[in-house]
């Protein structure tokens, strides 16, 4: 939806002071949704909770759109009122249990239950904060407004499909889903009931990555990534071994990827491989090319020796380096001097040469260095989700986004396949 017309409405409240709020009015959706969004804007901003806001996460406060990005209205009749909204999570594993800490937290959230075929799992997280446990999620349904799904993988497209056909909103764990027909079916039915379908790719939330990606899109002088790097790597955890390494770990890089390189992917070439006993590969590397020229290089493995999360983006003038697990972001960058060709090979005289090169990376770049404050990315996941539910903005991780995201690495795990069948049958004629 395009944003094409804007009204300014003058509210005058009791206490005789003019409020002038600018709503932008979506002009395809219907004279009511538009009255609806008007009222619910007001509540929210005048007569909501009036907890601080000050927080709110905005696309990791670069204040872009993520791109491919949908606004819908909610059908939801939660929208916009005052009532705390009431979420339940659905699985409480690991990232389960995390996120039913992050919502008991919110000022505008409340935990209404959990669920998980796990008694263990579900009890529990139900007794550190005081909940109900279902042993199934459509026993849970009728007492939520949204929900956060952190299930395996295989069970995501079920589950949010129920979800989503009962009226919820769903805040999807990474991966969507585990194919591209299940995200698309994912992505429709929000759509057309109006939900917001959010997935929980939280790097987009990482200080580090927000500062990167700032510098990238607004320091013109940086200019488009041309060639990417990421590395992310961790020890074997036994867990969403439902799943390979590609859309376990790899759709995090892929997913930050394709929302910095503002072109179409050109072609994906990949290998993997099995460690631990398969079917699923636990070590990868893919090379994406895009449609502009831009290169990137992912590689992931979860049976490594150490835990290594970082990026390198580098353009015709800088490299920008992002260490998520440090939470560091470095800019190294050529001079106005190199810039203008001033050490070109044939603009530097021969004698020149031993008094430059003792300093010449020195002098002639220049290194910033920035270790970001801790931001608990979880939370502002969640914020984000609360922020969309109640006022009609997209998602910054959107799950058309994330569509894109499982498209490339479907396509990556394709690469993977084929390359081993043609490595067995090589390998079988040798
Ligand atoms: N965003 C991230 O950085 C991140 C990190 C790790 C995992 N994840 C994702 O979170 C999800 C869960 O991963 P995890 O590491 O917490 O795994 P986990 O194995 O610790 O937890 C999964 C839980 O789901 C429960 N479950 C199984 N079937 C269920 C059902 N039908 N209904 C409800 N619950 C059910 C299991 O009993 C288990 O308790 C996966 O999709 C994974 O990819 C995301």
């Amino acid at each position: 939806m395009t944003r094409t017309r804007r009204n300014s409405i003058v509210f005058y409240r009791q206490s005789h002071q003019y409020l002038l709020i600018n709503i932008c009015i979506l002009t395809d959706i219907n004279p009511i949704q538009s009255i609806t969004l008007i009222l619910n804007h007001f509540n929210y901003r005048v007569g909501g909770n009036n907890k601080q806001r000050t927080n709110r996460a905005r696309c990791g406060n670069t204040g872009v759109s993520a791109p491919g990005s949908v606004n819908v209205l909610s059908a939801n009749p939660v929208r916009g009122q005052k009532t705390m909204l009431k979420l339940g999570i659905i699985g409480t594993g690991r990232l389960g249990s995390f996120h039913a800490d992050k919502v008991a937290a919110h000022p505008e959230a409340e935990l209404a239950g959990v669920v998980d075929p796990n008694d263990a799992a579900r009890h529990s997280v139900a007794q550190k904060h005081g909940v109900r446990a279902f042993g199934s999620f459509d026993e849970m349904l009728p007492a939520v407004d949204a929900v956060i799904i952190a299930s395996p993988t295989y069970l995501h497209y079920a589950l949010g499909r129920a979800c989503l056909q009962a009226g919820k909103h769903v805040l999807m764990e990474k991966p969507m889903c585990a194919s591209l027909a299940e995200g698309r079916k994912l992505v429709e039915l929000a759509r057309q009931n109006g939900l917001v379908l959010q997935v929980g790719h939280v790097e987009e939330f990482n200080p580090a990555w927000t500062a990167a990606k700032k510098s990238l899109r607004n320091d013109l002088m940086i200019g488009e990534p041309l060639l990417i790097d990421a590395v992310r790597t961790s020890g074997y955890t036994f867990r969403s071994s439902d799943i390979g390494t590609v859309l376990d770990m790899m759709i995090h890089d892929i997913d930050l990827v394709i929302s910095l390189v503002a072109s179409e992917v050109f072609s994906v070439d990949a290998i993997g491989f099995h460690v631990i006993g398969g079917p699923q590969e636990d070590v990868a590397h893919a090379r994406i090319r895009f449609d502009n020229g831009c290169a990137a290089n992912l590689f992931s493995s979860r049976v490594a020796d150490k835990a290594e999360r970082r990026m390198r983006i580098t353009t015709a003038t800088a490299t920008v380096s992002v260490d998520f697990g440090t939470r560091t972001t470095t800019c190294h960058r050529a001079s106005e001097a190199v810039l203008q060709g001033k050490f070109a090979p044939n603009n530097v005289l021969p004698d020149s040469v031993p008094l430059l090169m003792p300093t010449f990376m020195q002098d002639a770049f220049s290194l910033q260095t920035e270790t970001h404050e801790a931001v608990d990315a979880l939370a502002a996941e969640l914020d984000d989700f609360v922020l969309s539910i109640q006022t009609g903005k997209s998602p910054c991780v959107s799950g058309s986004r994330a569509l894109t995201a499982v498209s490339v690495a479907e396509t990556i795990v394709r690469s993977i396949v084929k390359r081993s069948a043609y490595g067995q049958r090589t390998r079988r004629a040798a």
